[in-house]
C-alpha cells in the first residue's frame, strides 16, 4: 500500500550499508586487465535483490544483540550440520610467488556509521557472499544457455562463454582472498563448503531424478531428492553465511545454530517460491525467460506434486520433456494439479521454521528486518 510516515522499514536497518556494498565488491574485483575487470563487474552493474547480503547485515545486528559467549570452534569438518566430507589432500603450489598485480585495497571503514554493531569482518562477510552468489550466476548462465538476467542480456551472451567462465572463476578467487584475510578458519571452512555444496547442487539437478529408469515413478525420494538439491543449490549460502555471520559476532553456540537454522529454512522457500515464479510469472516481471526449467528438462516441486497424482508425468520426467510437445504437455498438467498451492504450502512451512528459529533473539529493528524479509520471499515477484 501507499508509503505511511509513520511506518517503519525494518530494512532500514541495513540500508545505509547496503549503498556502499556495490562499491565494494567493485573494488574487489579490480583486475589490470581491461576486459577481465569489464566482464567480472559486468552483474554488478544492475544491483541484484542483495538477497544474500541483507541477511547477513541483518543477522549481524540481530545477533550483536543476543546472547553472546566464547565457544569452541567445531572440529574440522563436523559443522555438526552437514555431512562430513573427507578432507583434500593437499598439493604443493608450484608458482607461489605469482605476483599479485592488482593487490585488493582495504574497505574503508570510516564510511560506516560506528553505532550499526555490524562488525567490518560482517560487512566483508556479506560482500563475499554476494561474489559467491555472482560467479555462481555467470557459470549457471553458461550451463543453462540463458540469454538475459536482471533485464539485459546475460554476460554469456555479452562477452561469450569462455569469458564468462573465466570471470565466475575470477570471483571466487576474490571472494576467497577476501575470505582468508578474515582470518576465521572455521568461516573459511564453511564458505569453502557452500562453494563445493553450490557444485553438488547443480550436479544433482544435471541428474534430475533419484532413480535412472526410463520411466520413473514418483516415490517419497523423489521429494527427499529434489530438496537435498535445494539445499545444496541455493539454501546452502544463505544458511551458512548466517552462521558465519553469528560465529563472527561471537555468538552463543544457541545463537549460531539458530542463525543457521533461520538461514536454512528461509533459503529453501526462496527456492521453492523461485521455482514456483517459473511457471507463474511472465519474462518480463522476472527480468530473465520465464517457463525455463521445463525447457532445460527439470523437474521442479511444482511438477514433482502434480505428478504424485498425475503418474503419467513419469514418462515425460523420464526423457526430459525432450519430445515435441512435452512442455506444453506438462505445464498444462501442473496448471491443473494444486502443484503450485503445494509448493507455496511448503515455502510457507518452512519460512514459518525460519521465524521459529529466531525465538532466542531479542525483540530488536533487526530482528523484524529478519521476519520481514520470509514476508518478502513469500510475497515477491521476481
Ligand atoms: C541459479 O539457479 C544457480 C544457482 C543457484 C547455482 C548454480 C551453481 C553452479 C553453476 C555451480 C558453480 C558454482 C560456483 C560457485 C562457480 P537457476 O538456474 O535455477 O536460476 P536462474 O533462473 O536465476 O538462472
Ligand atoms: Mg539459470
Ligand atoms: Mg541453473
Amino acid at each position: 500500500g501507499p508509503a505511511s510516515p509513520i511506518a517503519i522499514d525494518p530494512l532500514r536497518a541495513v540500508a545505509k550499508e547496503l549503498k556502499f556494498l556495490t562499491k565494494n565488491i567493485r573494488q574487489l574485483l579490480g583486475s589490470g586487465h581491461p576486459t577481465l575487470d569489464r566482464v567480472a563487474k559486468y552483474y554488478t552493474q544492475s544491483e541484484g535483490k542483495y538477497v544474500r547480503p541483507t541477511l547477513v547485515l541483518l543477522m549481524s545486528r540481530a545477533a550483536a544483540l543476543a546472547p553472546k559467549e566464547p565457544r569452541q570452534a567445531l572440529p574440522i569438518g563436523q559443522h555438526g550440520i552437514d555431512a562430513p566430507i573427507s578432507p583434500p589432500t593437499l598439493l604443493s603450489d608450484t608458482n607461489p610467488s605469482a605476483p599479485d598485480l592488482t593487490p585488493l585495497t582495504a574497505p574503508d571503514d570510516s564510511l560506516y556509521a560506528h553505532d550499526s554493531g555490524i562488525l567490518p569482518s560482517q560487512r566483508r562477510l556479506a560482500e563475499i557472499t554476494e561474489l559467491i552468489h555472482t560467479a555462481s550466476l555467470l557459470h549457471d548462465d553458461v550451463i543453462d544457455h540463458s540469454l538475459s538476467r536482471r533485464s539485459a542480456p546475460s554476460a554469456n551472451i555479452a562477452f561469450g562463454n569462455k569469458m564468462a567462465v573465466l570471470a565466475g572463476d575470477f570471483l571466487l578467487g576474490r571472494a576467497s582472498v577476501a575470505l582468508a584475510r578474515l582470518r576465521d578458519p572455521e568461516v573459511t571452512e564453511l564458505l569453502a563448503t557452500v562453494i563445493a555444496n553450490l557444485v553438488e547442487g547443480e550436479f544433482m539437478q544435471l541428474k534430475n531424478t533419484a532413480n535412472d529408469e526410463t520411466k520413473p515413478v514418483w516415490t517419497e525420494d523423489t521429494l527427499s531428492y529434489y530438496l537435498q538439491k535445494t539445499y545444496l543449490k541455493s539454501a546452502s549460502l544463505i544458511s551458512k553465511s548466517c552462521r558465519a555471520a553469528a560465529i563472527l559476532g561471537q555468538g552463543s553456540s544457541e545463537v549460531v545454530d539458530a542463525a543457521y537454522a533461520y538461514g536454512k529454512n528461509l533459503g529453501l522457500a526462496f527456492q521453492l517460491v523461485d521455482d514456483m515464479l517459473d511457471y507463474t510469472i511472465s519474462a518480463e516481471e522476472l527480468g530473465k525467460p520465464a517457463g525455463a526449467d521445463l525447457e532445460l528438462g527439470l523437474a521442479t516441486a511444482p511438477l514433482l506434486f502434480a505428478w504424485k497424482s498425475h503418474p503419467e508425468l513419469g514418462v515425460l520426467v523420464g526423457r526430459k520433456f525432450s519430445k515435441e510437445g512435452d512442455v506444453q504437455k506438462a505445464r498444462a498438467i501442473v496448471a491443473s494439479s494444486d502443484g503450485l498451492e503445494q509448493t507455496r504450502a511448503l515455502a510457507q512451512a518452512y519460512v514459518d521454521q525460519a521465524i521459529e528459529a529466531l525465538h532466542i533473539f531479542p525483540e530488536s529493528e533487526a530482528k523484524s528486518g529478519l521476519i520481514e524479509m520470509c514476508t518478502k520471499v513469500m510475497k515477491r515477484r521476481h
